[in-house]
């Protein structure tokens, strides 16, 4: 056994908006959202879900499918680029709600949606290391994607937390980190400046950056794979994933893949490369970023979990290639490997039944919700969820003092 990823939950908030909805309300081809972009719904935040909220969700269920006690974890990170706080981190409100031991490392990590990934990879180097002490780390990812009314990104919306027990033994997740290709590069193409509650986005230069650092990363990843295996990256990985603002962003990345790592080929002969691989390697990834959208740092787990609902335990034995990006820019490339721990895994995913929990909400509503920023008079709680909902078991209930409330509900 070695280290890597022993279990892994996602929270997903208990409302959504069809994107249907939101084209007719804009006066935009319904078209332009399903094909254009490839979404279906959004998620939206109800009044009492926050980033630290999500967090706790996904985290305390990660702990229940790993079967680990609370004290053994020694190590709590948090990525996020929606934080609740500018000094008091997220992961230090998670330690508090969840109630881990205070002989714990916490703290928050930010560097866009690429933040994520270098929480995890910090916490495999921690449980490798002699710094562990036999404990695990628990990462989370936890967002609220927010670009504004009528904007652009208002499509590319959506919300939700993933989270990660990491051990220093597992049968279920391990990376190969010889391999791993980085990028990174001093742009503006995404950014929120202090004070802004909405990012502001130069979106098709930020689709022109994602797929610079995805060719090069690309490039990197082959090499280091030939060098390492002697194969090359089509034989060795049997599915992509890529970090998905939108859906459709996945067929841009993986013709751009393929079209790196065969620059011979026109572009007609990529697309049918493309058409050959998309209904059997990169589909059944796709669900969540459709039915969720983009949840930013948790973007590309949310892929993994798909996949997981999708394949469940098939995927034994399989390489996932996962492509990270984060605006600003910095990426990675990685290649995970799915051990036995699957099957156990696949008993616990609860993605699919947190998807049909949801309520639908009138263009109405989300604009209520949007403009009181996150209160309304008409979204309650009871009518939503039930007092013991087994996924939303954390909830904010106000600010006092300047200092932010939480409780928990009877599950
Ligand atoms: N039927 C079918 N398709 C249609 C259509 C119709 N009636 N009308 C338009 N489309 C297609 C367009 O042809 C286009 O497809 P291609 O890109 O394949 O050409 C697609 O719909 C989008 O339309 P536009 O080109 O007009 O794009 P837009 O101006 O609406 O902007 C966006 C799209 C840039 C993604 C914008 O939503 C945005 O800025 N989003 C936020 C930023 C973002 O997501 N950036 C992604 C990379 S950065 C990143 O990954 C980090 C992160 O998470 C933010």
């Amino acid at each position: 056994m070695k280290a890597g990823i022993s279990s892994i939950s996602i929270y997903i908030p208990p409302l959504y908006l069809s994107h249907d909805d939101l084209a007719d309300a804009r006066a935009i081809p319904r078209d332009k959202f399903r094909i254009g972009l490839g979404h279906v719904n959004m998620a939206i935040v109800p009044p009492w879900d926050d980033t630290v909220t999500m967090a706790a969700n996904a985290a305390e269920m990660a702990i229940e499918t790993a079967g680990i006690d609370k004290d053994e974890i020694g190590l709590l990170i948090v990525s996020t680029e929606t934080g609740v706080d500018q000094s008091k981190p997220v992961a230090s409100f998670v330690q508090g709600l969840l109630g881990i031991g205070h002989r714990t490392r916490v703290y928050e990590i930010k560097h866009a949606c690429y933040g994520g990934t270098v929480a995890i990879m910090n916490a495999i180097n921690w449980v490798k290391s002699q710094h562990h002490r036999g404990k695990k780390a628990l990462v989370i990812t936890s967002d609220i994607a927010k670009y504004g009314l009528n904007t652009l990104g208002e499509p590319t919306q959506g919300a939700g937390a993933v989270a990660f027990i990491i051990s220093d033994e597992t049968e279920f997740i391990h990376f190969l980190p010889d391999l791993n290709a980085f990028y990174s590069k001093d742009v503006y193409d995404f950014w929120r400046p202090n004070g802004y509650l909405t990012p502001i986005v130069d979106g098709k230069y930020s689709i022109d950056c994602y797929l610079e650092a995805l060719d090069f990363c690309t490039k990197d990843l082959q090499d280091n794979l030939i060098r390492e295996t002697g194969k090359e990256l089509l034989d060795f990985v049997d599915y992509f994933m890529y970090h998905l603002p939108f859906p459709r962003m996945a067929y841009k990345a993986h013709c751009r893949l393929l079209a790196t790592l065969n620059p011979t080929l026109a572009e007609d002969a990529i697309n049918r490369m493309y058409e050959e691989s998309f209904t059997e390697k990169m589909k059944p990834a796709l669900m969540g970023s459709e039915e969720v959208g983009n949840i930013y740092t948790g973007s590309v787990y949310m892929c993994l979990m798909s996949l997981m609902e999708e394949k469940s335990e098939s995927l034994i034995g399989k390489n996932i290639g996962i492509f990270s990006y984060g605006s600003g820019c910095g990426a990675e490339f990685l290649i995970a490997h799915i051990g036995r721990g699957m099957k156990q895994q696949a008993k616990h995913l609860n993605f699919n039944k947190q998807l049909k929990r949801r309520k639908k909400i009138t263009m109405e509503e989300y604009t209520e919700l949007y403009s009181e920023q996150g209160a309304s008079k008409t979204i309650k709680r009871e009518d939503v969820i039930s007092t013991d909902d087994e996924f939303s078991r954390y909830f904010f209930t106000g600010v006092n003092e300047h200092k932010r409330q939480y409780a928990k509900n009877r599950n």
